[in-house]
């Protein structure tokens, strides 16, 4: 899978690093380097992570905590405007999972990230936006 291998380099590049350097602070901006990476793979297509800039899918920017179906100007599916939830980490998780099942009607094309790692590395970079 296309998404793996951003993955792999970034357990290549934390197995060469030295003790020193494997502190929390290094590893979260190696996390959020990664889920840029894979979301610039999977998700960019469809979601400028600017607000700024147009595109096919809703702007993600402060995704992590914003209002389902909220982005001003976006004409979303009826399953997702103004659905009544807040988007989560968890909420997240469970839509890379299976949105398609997550919200039956949404008009987002199934993506399927059932890696539980790669979630968490692309909601790292989703925090930052
Ligand atoms: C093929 C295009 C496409 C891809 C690829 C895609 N999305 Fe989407 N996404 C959409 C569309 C279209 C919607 C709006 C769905 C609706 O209105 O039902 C959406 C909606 C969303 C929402 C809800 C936003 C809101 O305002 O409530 C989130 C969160 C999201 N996508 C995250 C992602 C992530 C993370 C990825 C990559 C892992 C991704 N999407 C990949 C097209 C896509």
């Amino acid at each position: 899978m296309r998404l793996k291998a951003p993955l792999i380099a970034l357990a290549l590049c934390a197995a060469a690093l030295p003790a020193w350097a494997q502190e929390p602070a290094a590893f979260a901006e190696a996390k959020i380097a990664a889920g840029k990476a894979m979301f610039e793979s999977g998700c960019h297509r469809c979601h400028a992570p600017n607000a700024k800039d147009p595109s096919y899918g809703p702007a993600l920017t402060g995704i992590v905590g914003r209002q389902a179906g909220s982005f001003e100007g976006y004409e979303y599916s009826e399953a997702l405007g103004g659905a009544p939830f807040v988007w989560t980490p968890a909420a997240l998780k469970a839509w890379m999972e299976d949105n398609q099942h997550f919200l039956p009607g949404t008009k987002m094309r199934h993506v399927g990230i059932t890696d539980t790692a790669v979630q968490d590395f692309i909601i790292a970079y989703l925090r930052t936006l």
